[in-house]
């Protein structure tokens, strides 16, 4: 058995918040590794989880995250190939890049299988959203293993590979999105009087608990925008004047143009 679960190559910005959630709670099954190693110490020292460099993480652990900017995967993947393929235990490969396909790491990565992940800046508080495609040679187990370690930093969702640009720009971008709109709320709400601390929290909390209705009650959007905009009131005032400001329209290029670049 490996001596880890996790052992991440790279923990720059995805890579240091999708270690945080497990090294925060299972810190013994978790080793971390850094081209600049005081990126990993810096998260060894917070959460009492092993250090090392590329390779340790490689030899000792079960499955290997390489958060690497994407020019850098493959050439990871070739460097610490001798210490997987000398491996006794099983291991699978589990790549976060954006850009970079499960066919071009299959071409270097010989018998040792791949999972591809993506996920979004939420994960760094177990509430990210994490989809994953996997190659053709990882198993269920090994899928089913991975889901299980990384649960805990957000809802892992299958996703086919290639709509993977597409669910990059919803859900991946999407916080950058999310936290203008959260901005914007929190101007309004100091144009209209409220101190600036309490503008925000209102905003976060209100986005938070609209975005927790939805899933756990399975209402359409639509619905839940129909229940809070009474007939006359002031609701549907401020949704006409969101629909004038194009909002919409303005959401949906968003969306577009972000996948245009997947
Ligand atoms: N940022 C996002 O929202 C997001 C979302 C989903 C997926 N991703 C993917 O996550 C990956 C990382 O993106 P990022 O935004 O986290 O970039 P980043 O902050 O630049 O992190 C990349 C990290 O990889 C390290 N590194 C580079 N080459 C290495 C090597 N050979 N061995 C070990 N470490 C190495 C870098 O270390 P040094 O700084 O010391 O060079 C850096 O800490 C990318 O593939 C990206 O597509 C990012």
């Amino acid at each position: 058995m490996a001596k880890y679960d996790l052992g991440f190559i790279g923990t720059g910005s995805m890579g240091s918040a999708l270690a945080t959630m497990p090294c925060k709670l299972f810190p013994e099954k978790v080793i971390v590794s850094n081209h600049t190693r005081e990126k990993a110490e810096k998260l060894a020292e917070k959460y009492g989880c092993a250090v090392g460099c590329c390779f340790d993480a490689a030899k000792d652990s079960k499955y290997i995250i390489i958060g690497t900017l994407p020019g850098a995967v493959c050439d990871t993947i070739t460097r610490i190939m001798p210490e997987l393929t000398s491996a006794k235990e099983r291991k699978v490969i589990v790549s976060m890049a954006g850009s970079v396909s499960l066919a071009e790491m299959e071409a270097i990565s010989g018998n040792i299988p791949v999972i591809r992940i993506m996920p979004n800046t939420p994960v760094a508080v177990g509430k990210g959203l994490i989809f994953y495609c996997a190659g053709s040679l990882a198993t269920e187990e090994d899928v089913n293993g991975l889901i299980s370690l990384l649960s805990c930093a957000g809802a892992m969702e299958q996703l086919d590979e290639k709509l993977f640009g597409a669910g990059s720009a919803v859900a991946g971008c999407g916080p950058a999105f999310a936290a203008i709109f959260i901005d914007a709320l929190a101007d309004a709400g100091v144009k209209t009087g409220l101190p600036r601390a309490k503008a925000i929290r209102f905003a976060e909390q209100m986005i938070l608990g609209t975005a927790q209705l939805a899933l756990d009650t399975g209402k359409h959007p639509a619905q839940m925008r129909d229940e809070v905009a009474s007939p006359g009131g002031s609701t549907i005032e401020g949704i006409q004047a969101l629909e004038e400001g194009g909002f919409r329209a303005a959401t949906i290029k968003a969306v577009v143009e972000a996948w245009k670049k997947h």
